[in-house]
């Protein structure tokens, strides 16, 4: 049924959630320059521990969860790292997308049964985890373009 792909709907059910020391959006850091090295808590449910086998032998870790104090959204919007110019959801990591998806990668600092202490959470207190995956890099930073991100930063680099 590949035709059909948009119109299907798919429900997940959340693998556990993020304790982390944000309770407040405006309590995360944000705009240029800011840094995420917060230590937090991924709590996965209890009966899924089993999934974590191995897991320790990594340093990084992807984390896939929900925006779920996030409304709405907004196809092109202005974002904290670049007030100056409107830039397409997509290619942004705006909350406010058409399907309320975040991800991070966190350093997994160490495993305590069904939880993970990591350490580079931007999450708020409570949020929905749907996934977590090994982090394992596979583009050479002279391979990477990092869009208006870096023309951003030039333009605010420029002005100091
Ligand atoms: C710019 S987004 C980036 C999140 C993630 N690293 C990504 O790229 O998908 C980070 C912001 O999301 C907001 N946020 C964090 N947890 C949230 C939640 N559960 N619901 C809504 N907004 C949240 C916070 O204001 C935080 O500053």
């Amino acid at each position: 049924m590949v035709g059909d792909a948009p119109e299907r709907r798919f429900e997940m059910r959340p693998i556990g959630v993020v304790r982390s020391p944000y309770a407040e959006r405006a309590q995360v850091p944000k705009g240029p320059g800011a840094e995420h090295k917060a230590e937090g808590t991924l709590e996965l449910r209890p009966e899924l521990e089993p999934g974590l086998q191995d897991i320790e032998g990594f340093s990084h870790l992807f984390v896939l969860w929900v925006f779920d104090r996030a409304e709405g959204f907004e196809l092109v919007a202005r974002v904290p790292l670049d007030e100056e110019t409107p830039h397409g959801v997509f290619a942004s990591r705006s909350p406010r997308r058409p399907n309320p998806i975040g991800l991070t990668v966190v350093e997994l600092l160490r495993r305590e049964g069904p939880r993970l202490h990591v350490r580079g959470v931007d999450m708020l207190d409570g949020t929905p985890i749907l996934d977590v995956k090994p982090y394992l890099s596979g583009v050479a930073p002279e391979a990477l373009r990092r869009g208006w991100v870096a023309e951003a930063e030039e333009r605010r680099k420029a002005k100091s």
